[in-house]
C-alpha cells in the first residue's frame, strides 16, 4: 500500500467509527423508544403538547432562550455515598424536578432544548413550579417585576400598550406600581407571548415513565 491509500484508508475507518459511534450506537440503544401507555387509563406519556404550546416553542427558540437555560433535571445523588454525579449540581434538592429527566421525557420533541448553559434557573418543569399564566407573562414583561433584582432580559416587545377605552381589557396584565402602563394605558399580551407562556405551562414532568422511580431522593 501506498502512503496515499493509507491515508485514505484511515479517513474512511475514522469516518466509520464515528458514525458507528454516534449514530449507530444511539439508533440501537434509543431508536425503539416510544411514548409510554399507561395500561389503566390508556394515557400516553410524555402526553403531547397543544398546538398553540408547539408555536410557543418556537418563539422560545427564536428569541435564543435557550442560551441561559437548560432543560434537563440532572441525576440526583448517589443513595449510598451521598456524591453527585461527576460535575453535576443537585438539580433535584433545587426544586427543579422530583425526578431526573431521561431520553422518553423528549420523545415528542422534534427539537430538543437540553441547552448547555445555566444563567437562569433548569425550565424542564417551570411549568409546574409557576402554573399561571399571570405569572408567566408578568415575568416576562419585566423579571424584575417577580423577582427583584433578576438580570434576565425583558421581553416587553411581546406586549402591546394601548390606550384604554371605555371598556378595559380582561386580559390586561396586572402590573404593580412603577411597572405598569402610564394612566389611562394598559398592557396586552400578543398572541406570540401568549403562545410562549402556553408553552412555559406545558413545561411539566408530572408522570411516571417505568424506566426511572416517581421519586429519586
Ligand atoms: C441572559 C440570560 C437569560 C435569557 C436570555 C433568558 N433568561 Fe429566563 N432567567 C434568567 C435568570 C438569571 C433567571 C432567574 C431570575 C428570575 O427569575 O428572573 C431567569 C428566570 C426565568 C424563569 C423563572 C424560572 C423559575 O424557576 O422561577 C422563566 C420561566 C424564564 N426565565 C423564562 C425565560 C424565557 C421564556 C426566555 C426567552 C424568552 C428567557 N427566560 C431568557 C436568565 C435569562
Amino acid at each position: 500500500m501506498n502512503k496515499l491509500s493509507v491515508i485514505i484508508t484511515g479517513i474512511l475507518v475514522t469516518i466509520a467509527f464515528s458514525w458507528a459511534g454516534l449514530v449507530l450506537t444511539s439508533h440501537v440503544q434509543l431508536g425503539a423508544l416510544e411514548h409510554h401507555v399507561d395500561e389503566l387509563s390508556g394515557d400516553s406519556f410524555p402526553p403531547p403538547r397543544a398546538g398553540i404550546a408547539r408555536r410557543g416553542k418556537k418563539t422560545y427558540q427564536e428569541l435564543g432562550c435557550v442560551a441561559c437555560h437548560t432543560q434537563q433535571v440532572r441525576r440526583p445523588r448517589d443513595e449510598e455515598t451521598w456524591r453527585l454525579p461527576y460535575g453535576y449540581a443537585g438539580d433535584i434538592e433545587r426544586g427543579w424536578g422530583e425526578r431526573q429527566s431521561v431520553a422518553r421525557d423528549y420523545i415528542r420533541d422534534e427539537v430538543v432544548l437540553l441547552g448547555t448553559r445555566r444563567v437562569g434557573p433548569d425550565l424542564m418543569t417551570v411549568g409546574g413550579r409557576e402554573d399561571t399564566r399571570e405569572w408567566h407573562h408578568r415575568h416576562l414583561y419585566d423579571p424584575r417585576i417577580n423577582t427583584p433584582g433578576s438580570t434576565m432580559p425583558s421581553y416587553s416587545f411581546l406586549y402591546k400598550t394601548r390606550a384604554v377605552d371605555d371598556d378595559p381589557s380582561p386580559r390586561a396584565l396586572d402590573l404593580p406600581e412603577g411597572f405598569g402602563a402610564p394612566a389611562g394605558y394598559e398592557v396586552l399580551p400578543t398572541p406570540r407571548a401568549d403562545a410562549l407562556v402556553q408553552y412555559l405551562l406545558s413545561l411539566r414532568m408530572d408522570y411516571e415513565l417505568p424506566e426511572v422511580p416517581a421519586e429519586n431522593e
